[in-house]
């Protein structure tokens, strides 16, 4: 396994994998690896010869109030992870590397606003810039993403159809711990106490996706019903949004018809956390 740090070498690396016509598979990450993470890197091993996985916390796609500075690092665990899944190589370069007097944006506009956009404003713009960036260095034929983070797999899917990128979009299942709270880096910054409520989302989306099955369509309702849920089950003082949205285009429609997706963020103390639901009538 070799660790790039600079983006030349990363470039005449990818030039002698494409001279050997081997297929590149990326997993693009921030790094403090978990079972998400490994769960997408086991997907790229199956459909790539040659698996690349970038390590770079995005500073691009923090706002100024944001956990930029406390996100966890640990990159010698992260390498060891790495190499026991068989990772051919580590795109792990300094912020100096990739952002140099930099002045260019990607914005992909209406799906960025929506959702986790509304509290969030410049982070999609800042991960479709560094997705771009990365396509553009490591020249992937596929390129893995969980849907534990669905509006930003969208946001890729769709900046790849409107730039005709040549990267083909694999979506890679949420992994979940055995309560049912989706892995997260962010899921450290809980505290024992918090833990215990931070299941109240999932909780929350699955009594929601309970009522769709038992006939509810609409949006509204189901919506109201899922606040209440989670507000009434859990000491959760702030809930950012819930949507029910058609996963095509993030819109919220009146009423729920074939496939949805139900989607969320909640505060647990200070840590942010987001969930989903894909969920096919
Ligand atoms: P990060 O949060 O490190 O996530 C890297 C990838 O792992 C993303 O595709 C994310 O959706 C996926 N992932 C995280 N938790 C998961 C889980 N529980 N189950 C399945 N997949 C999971 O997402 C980012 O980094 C960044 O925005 C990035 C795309 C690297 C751009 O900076």
């Amino acid at each position: 396994m070799k660790i790039l740090n600079n983006i030349e070498t990363t470039k005449q690396e990818v030039e002698i994998i494409k001279k050997n016509n081997q297929t590149i598979a990326l997993v693009p990450t921030m790094g403090y690896l978990h079972e998400g993470h490994k769960s997408l890197i086991k997907e790229a091993k199956k459909i790539g010869d040659i698996v690349v996985i970038s390590i770079f916390v995005n500073p691009l796609q923090f706002g100024e109030n944001e956990d930029l500075d406390k996100y966890p690092k640990d990159f010698e665990r992260d390498k060891n992870i790495a190499f026991e899944l068989g990772v051919d190589y580590i795109f792990y370069p300094e912020e100096e590397e990739m952002y140099n007097n930099f002045k260019t944006f990607v914005e992909v506009r209406d799906l960025s606003q929506k959702m986790c956009g509304k509290t969030r404003p410049i982070h999609f713009t800042g991960v479709a810039t560094v997705v771009l960036k990365l396509f553009n260095i490591i020249k992937p034929d596929y390129a893995v993403f969980g849907m534990k983070d669905a509006q930003q797999v969208r946001i890729i899917e769709k900046m790849v159809y409107d730039l005709n990128i040549d990267v083909e979009i694999i979506r890679g299942e949420i992994i979940r711990e055995s309560d049912g709270l989706a892995y997260s880096s962010r899921n450290k910054y809980l505290s024992q106490n918090e833990r215990k409520d931070a299941i109240a989302l999932k909780e929350g989306l699955n009594y929601g996706k309970s009522l769709i099955q038992n006939g509810e369509k609409d949006v509204e309702k189901i919506k109201k019903s899922i606040i209440d849920f989670i507000l009434e089950k859990f000491s959760i003082k702030s809930i950012d949004y819930i949507s029910i949205v058609n996963f095509e285009t993030l819109e919220e429609e009146d009423f729920v018809y074939t496939e949805v997706l139900l989607a969320g963020a909640i505060y647990i103390g200070t840590t942010r956390l987001i969930d989903n639901l894909l969920i096919k009538i």
